[in-house]
């Protein structure tokens, strides 16, 4: 090789060192200008060409192009490995581990309250009920009067209300209304058989009372209805809800719009019936307030207390979730405390889900 060629041949060493040191697209850039651009190396020997005489002009014209030739060729393969390598490095990190522990997603549930409430509506949809709905913000007549509850009549003050601003109306305090209203809509028809869930408001805030609470209301009327199609269907019923073991009692009570009315008892779940501070030591708890319905209500609801009869009951959902889910304070089921809803993701009341 000639002796401008030795040039030449440093040239392209220390091109290729840097080449081969060239880690990324920026330093390949880089390098392109440092020889091949406007001012780079090889680009200012070019011009100098001219300076040359024209005998050695033509032959190092030659050399410098062939020079440039391989550069750009060694920079064109450097730039495409580059490329795939970047593209490896990139496919390589999103690559799916299949060992990896999965992120659980988070998985809903109904309600403990939803959940007591259908239990209970599953179990009289079978027997034939069907559900019914009222408003919340009802009328005094509807709440009350219709009820066989006067004005002024003490069984008022069993029920604080709360009356919002419109005259005559409260937040209903009872699911019982719905009795009034369902019957109205049957307009005389035959068997009357209703269930009526729904929330309810009284003043009222402690472990076991909120001032907002749910009730599921029954009321049965046909032909000779009698005490015993009562017992009988609320004895199944709370059997179906609550298990077999369950016992239950009834005892008389007072509701202005059943006579005779019975209040339902179930064997505490704390002690299991021997007696102790949840069910004040008498082994019961009271579960469901019921009767046989009054001849007055009857005939608010336009049915004659001479031909048909029937009975009705109310029950609270929120004791009831309470004794299905093992809880000890009402309150906790109105927090929304994810943490502690939780807990029952796999606890269908009483049993595993
Ligand atoms: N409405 C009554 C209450 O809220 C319960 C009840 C309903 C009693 C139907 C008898 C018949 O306490």
């Amino acid at each position: 090789m000639q002796s401008k060629t030795s040039t030449d041949g440093r040239w392209w060493d220390w091109f290729e060192e840097t080449l081969r040191t060239a880690r990324d697209l920026p330093a390949i850039q880089s390098l392109r200008y440092q020889w091949l651009g406007k001012r780079g190396q090889l680009t200012v020997a070019m011009k100098e060409l001219a300076q040359l005489p024209a005998e050695q002009r033509r032959l190092r014209g030659q050399q410098l192009n062939q020079l440039r030739q391989r550069m750009v060729e060694a920079l064109d393969i450097r730039q495409r490995e580059i490329d795939i390598e970047t593209e490896a490095a990139l496919l390589n990190g999103e690559r799916l581990d299949m060992t990896m522990p999965g992120r659980p997603p988070r998985v809903g549930l109904l309600h403990p309250l939803t959940r007591a409430r259908r239990r209970i509506e599953d179990v009289l949809l079978r027997m034939g009920f069907s559900l019914h709905y009222g408003p919340q913000v009802e009328s005094e007549w509807y709440n009350f009067e219709a009820l066989n509850i006067p004005a002024g009549h003490p069984a008022r003050d069993m029920q604080d209300s709360f009356f919002v601003d419109v005259p005559n109306m409260v937040l209903r305090t009872h699911t019982s209304p719905v009795q009034i209203r369902a019957m109205q809509q049957h307009q005389g028809r035959l068997p009357v058989k209703v269930l009526a869930p729904g929330v309810v408001y009284r003043r009222d805030d402690d472990a076991t009372h909120t001032p907002m609470f749910q009730q599921v209301e029954g009321l049965v009327i046909d032909h000779g209805i009698g005490l015993a199609d009562l017992k009988g269907t609320l004895t199944t019923m709370v059997r179906e809800v609550l298990g077999e073991r369950v016992e239950t009692r009834f005892r008389s009570s007072y509701f202005p719009f059943t006579e005779p009315s019975v209040e339902m008892d179930v064997t505490c779940a704390a002690c299991g019936g021997v007696g102790c501070r949840t069910c004040k030591a008498t082994g019961w708890v009271e579960i469901l307030g019921s009767g046989m319905v009054h001849p007055v209500v009857l005939a608010n609801g336009g049915y004659d207390a001479s031909v048909v009869s029937g009975f009705a009951f109310g029950l609270g959902i929120e004791r009831l979730a309470m004794r299905l889910f093992g809880l000890d304070d009402l309150r906790l089921l109105y927090q929304n405390d994810l943490q502690f809803l939780q807990q029952f993701i796999r606890w269908e009341g009483g049993r595993q889900a």
